[in-house]
């Protein structure tokens, strides 16, 4: 009996290519790909570019989720593509485009720059008043385990930018600090070792920092690493109000006096 050879199911990868440093045109490109077990967005992407067209610009490193450099609308929605598989995306035809929010450099692939500025903006990093600590190999920061509960989400981080691309805010205010830039600077300012607390609040406390934020809560939704930024936001508003509060308390009149 003869054998009946099953082809392999293919999909269809529509991919948004664009290339405004020569040109202002913008398409729709259709690529047909076998699919594998077990393929991921990226790998569809990266088959594309070895058989298909190489000339298709895409950014990524780890394949594993860890860097945060192949983020890109699947679909629709800000995903990593290497944390994507191709068959939960439902259907037999993907749409890959670029990360909102972001310029775009070419195809798939947006400008960080700014992402960064925003992000060093609010000090990430452990500021503290003995730096001649941080030279020396043994000296360490203790911490206690409810202690590190407080940011721990925080700094699963990896600095996909997914969070801002999903942004309402950044969308209609480019100026907008944005929830990565500002779940971290919660994420450092609730840190017990920390003492930069005035640095950061004067860096978020401002016409397009903190105060923003809609509370869309879009960022969280997006986050593949489970960081909640929506949150974050929200206290970081409380401990630049409690801030502002305690500034403020020495200039209020005592209960039972009055003001002469
Ligand atoms: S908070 Fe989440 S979505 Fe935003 S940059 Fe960090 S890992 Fe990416
Ligand atoms: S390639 Fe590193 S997160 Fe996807």
């Amino acid at each position: 009996m003869a054998m009946v050879m099953e082809a392999n199911p293919q999909l269809t990868l529509r991919i948004r290519r664009a290339n405004p440093a020569e040109t202002d045109t913008v398409s729709m490109v259709s690529y047909r790909v076998p699919i594998e077990p077990g393929m991921t967005v990226l790998n569809a992407l990266l088959y594309v570019k070895e058989h298909l067209d190489h000339t298709v610009a895409i950014r990524y490193s780890c394949r594993m989720a860890c860097c945060g450099s192949c983020g890109m609308k699947i679909n629709g929605v800000p995903k990593l593509a290497c944390y994507t598989q191709v068959q939960e995306c439902g259907g037999d035809a993907i749409t890959v485009e670029p990360l909102d929010n972001y310029p775009l450099v070419r195809d798939l692939v947006t400008d960080f720059d700014g992402f960064f500025q925003k992000h060093k903006g609010v000090s990430p990093f452990l500021i503290r008043k003995n730096t001649s600590e941080q030279e020396t190999s043994y000296s360490e920061y203790i911490q206690r385990a409810d202690e590190l509960d407080r940011f721990l989400q925080f700094s699963y981080c990896i600095k996909c930018g997914l969070c801002n691309a999903a942004c309402p805010t950044l969308a209609t205010d480019p100026l907008f600090t944005g929830p990565q830039a500002l779940a971290q600077a919660y994420r450092y300012i609730a840190d017990s070792r920390d003492e930069g607390l005035i640095t950061r609040v004067n860096a978020v406390d401002k016409k397009h920092g903190v105060w923003r934020c809609h509370f869309a809560g879009a960022c969280s939704f997006v986050c593949p690493k489970g960081v909640d930024p929506a949150l974050g936001i929200q206290l970081l508003r409380r401990l630049v109000i409690t801030r502002k509060q305690a500034q403020a308390a020495p200039m209020m009149p005592a209960r039972g006096t009055s003001p002469r």
